[in-house]
């Protein structure tokens, strides 16, 4: 029977300092694998690095700014410098700030699309050059239910959505361009979920009350919860699978 086991696979997880980032490490690295822990400050990433050794895994931490190609480039050289190969990528590094659509400038869409949408593109390209040597590979792009089409419309995220949106598309199509080389390319769709990113929500209780109530499950999933998905499409548990989007929302969409 195929096993979640990520023995001697190398895995590479952006925005990864704190939140889901930080638990698809920990976890990666309990199931094996030998993680690089990368985001915009090494420092923290350090921290995330020193949890994975305490629990006796393997791991490494980059600084890198998903939005800089010179920047992904070096962490992409030294990766493969280091142990080889990059067996998988978890782009998962997002901003999420509130504002009024009629409100949003230029700056603050271009801000968003770049991290959301366009850093992953960066770094996907990047890695699939390593990964089509190899002929092997998953990866693994962190979207959201607020990916547009399934009656999630968020509030003041308008170019939250759009990056979303355009994270689901833009993996269906990479599935297509990537399986010939054995590259497996999917998507995660997190609910509602425990990390610093939804404190904004939690400061409002009608707009978390709100929320909570169009939840089946009625609470807010765990990190750990997503991690579990990432884990899935990381392995060969998945193989016959690309190209999908994985909703794990509490029941969200369902109603
Ligand atoms: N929390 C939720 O409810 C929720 C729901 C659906 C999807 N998501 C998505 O999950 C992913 C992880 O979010 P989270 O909830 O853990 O939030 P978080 O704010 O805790 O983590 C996001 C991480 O991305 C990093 N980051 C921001 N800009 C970056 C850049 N330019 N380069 C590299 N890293 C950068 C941040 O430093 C942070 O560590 C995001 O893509 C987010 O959009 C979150």
């Amino acid at each position: 029977m195929t096993d979640l086991n990520l023995k001697d696979k190398i895995a590479f997880v952006t925005g990864a300092r704190r939140g889901m980032g930080r638990s698809h490490s920990l976890l990666l690295a309990k199931a094996g694998a030998k993680v690089i822990v990368t985001d915009i400050s090494q420092e923290d990433c350090q921290r995330v690095v020193q949890e994975i050794q305490n629990q006796g895994g393997e791991a490494m931490a980059l600084k890198l700014d998903v939005t800089d190609s010179v920047e992904i480039d070096e962490v992409v050289k030294k990766i493969i410098e280091t142990y080889g190969k990059i067996d998988i990528l978890v782009n998962n590094a997002g901003v999420c700030p509130f504002k009024p659509f009629l409100e949003l400038t230029e700056e603050d869409w271009d801000f968003v699309l770049n991290i959301n949408l366009k850093g992953y593109f960066l770094t996907a390209q990047r890695v699939a050059k390593e990964m089509i040597k190899q002929k092997s590979g998953a990866i693994i792009n962190i979207a959201s239910v607020a990916m547009g089409q399934q009656g999630v419309g968020m509030l003041d995220l308008v170019h939250y959505c759009a990056s979303k949106g355009g994270v689901v598309g833009m993996t269906e199509a990479m599935a297509l361009e990537l399986a010939p080389y054995n590259i497996r390319v999917n998507a995660i769709a997190p609910g509602v979920i425990e990390t610093p990113m939804i404190s904004p929500i939690k400061q409002n209780e009608d707009q978390l009350n709100a929320m909570l109530k169009r939840i089946p499950m009625g609470r807010v999933g765990s990190a750990e919860e997503i991690s579990n998905a990432v884990l899935f499409l990381a392995s060969d548990l998945s193989s016959y699978m690309t190209g999908s989007t994985v909703v794990v929302d509490g029941g969200w969409l369902a109603c």
